[in-house]
């Protein structure tokens, strides 16, 4: 089946990578990257697509419930993905309320729009969907305790042989009851309920995934791995949030669209399914790793930009772990990651390292001025 698909956000970090496989993968398809460029959208991260003939970008605020309305009757929309979002939880801490009107009230304008192009139609909500990516964050945070005797259900996960893949017997499942802490996670728990109850009161079918923390190329520099990786390449400091002690789980950015792949296509309408890797790892190992890498690939000596390590006050309300339990996805549908931990962070800092003019048009100008200010005020 030919599908018209708006997939919002498509300009950041996730959405590039889901647009691409989409437009790549489904020639057939029209995809409608609908996104406001705010700090974090980039059309640089999507110049080997943007001349495809079933690609069209539209500069549209998710806000603008009209303007949505306008694109979906405009393009015959029948499928929407829902990536656009604030997604810096240290920007949530500082405005909240940016955080409020686009994850929630954006959410909410574009199931509006759906709602009223669907049910003017004469199938009215036959094949459509309406695909709500989200986030583990919304689950809470897990304590550290001892994993002994937990084994990974994938053939590739995370770990080399000395590495755990998990700091503790619990994880979050799809049932987990949600408990948000920050300003960040509350809006997207807020948004999520908003497209379960579109389901649950109109009949709209709708999806919700819920991803662990990402990681690959085009990722915005303000998040720990690519914002590490520019500053060792500066001699700037890493700033560790507390003790480095919290842990999350990683998976790699292509891994997540290739669920989504999946998931948009098979997945069963009004469920949840959690994505995530097997791939625990503590702040301050993971840092380690990356320092690692890229004297490495710098040509440094081992151990060299150890010293960049810079311990800073922690972040307020820091959740201590997070960890998914994506065995639901593999059953039911059999998705898994296709990268071992390694292969994919020697990957991540060698794309960074190789592409420093993509980096350097985001850290020059008034995004410095942003980022030293935000650390001073720490
Ligand atoms: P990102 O910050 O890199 O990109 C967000 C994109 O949304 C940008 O292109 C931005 O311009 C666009 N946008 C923001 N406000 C908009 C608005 N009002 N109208 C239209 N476009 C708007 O984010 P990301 O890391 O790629 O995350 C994408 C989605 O995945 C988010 O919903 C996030 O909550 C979720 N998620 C992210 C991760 C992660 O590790 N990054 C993990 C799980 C879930
Ligand atoms: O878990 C999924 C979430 O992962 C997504 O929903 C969010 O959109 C995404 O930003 C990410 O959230 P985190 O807060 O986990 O990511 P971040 O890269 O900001 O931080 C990762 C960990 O590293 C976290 O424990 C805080 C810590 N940290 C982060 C930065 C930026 C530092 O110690 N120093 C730093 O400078």
């Amino acid at each position: 089946m030919k599908h018209n698909i708006i997939i919002t956000g498509g300009a950041g970090f996730i959405g590039s990578h889901v647009v691409r496989l989409f437009v790549n993968k489904y020639p057939d398809y029209h995809i409608i990257n609908v996104d406001k460029l705010t700090y974090a959208g980039n059309l640089a991260n999507l110049t080997d697509i943007e001349n495809k003939p079933n690609y069209t970008f539209v500069k549209a605020d998710i806000c603008d419930l009209d303007k949505m309305l306008g694109l979906m009757k405009e393009y015959n929309v029948d499928g929407i993905i829902h990536l656009a979002a604030e997604s810096h939880v240290d920007r949530s801490i500082k405005d909240p309320f940016t955080f409020a009107k686009t994850n929630v009230m954006g959410t909410l304008a574009l199931l509006q729009a759906a709602k009223i192009y669907w049910e003017s139609l004469p199938e009215k909500y036959e094949g459509k969907r309406f695909y709500h990516i989200s986030t583990d964050e919304v689950y809470g945070a897990l304590e550290l305790t001892d994993p002994e005797g937990i084994e990974s259900p994938f053939t590739t996960t995370a770990s080399s042989s000395e590495h755990h893949y998990a700091y503790g017997k619990e994880f979050f499942l799809e049932t987990t009851k949600y408990d948000p802490h920050s300003p960040y996670s509350a809006s997207k728990a807020a948004s999520d309920h908003f497209v379960r109850s579109y389901h649950d009161t109109y009949g709209m079918p709708t999806i919700v995934t819920n991803c662990s923390n990402n990681y690959g190329p085009y990722q915005f520099p303000e998040k720990l791995i690519p914002l590490f990786i520019n500053n060792i390449r500066h001699r700037k400091p890493l700033p560790v949030y507390g003790k480095g002690e919290n842990v999350r789980d990683w998976l790699y950015v292509v891994d997540h669209a290739r669920a989504i792949d999946t998931i948009f296509h098979e997945g069963k309408i009004a469920e949840t399914y959690n994505i995530g890797g097997f791939n625990e790892w503590k702040n301050i190992d993971i840092i380690k790793v990356i320092i690692k890498t890229v004297d490495r690939l710098l040509g440094n000596p081992e151990g060299y930009s150890d010293e960049l390590i810079t311990y800073v006050t922690d972040r307020a309300g820091h959740d201590l772990r997070y960890a998914i339990d994506s065995r639901k996805l593999q059953a039911e549908l059999g998705w898994e990651p296709s990268l071992q931990f390694e292969e994919g962070i020697e990957k991540t800092v060698r794309w960074y390292l190789d592409n420093q003019e993509w980096m350097d048009t985001i850290t020059s100008g008034e995004y410095e001025k942003y980022y030293e200010s935000m650390y001073k005020d720490r």
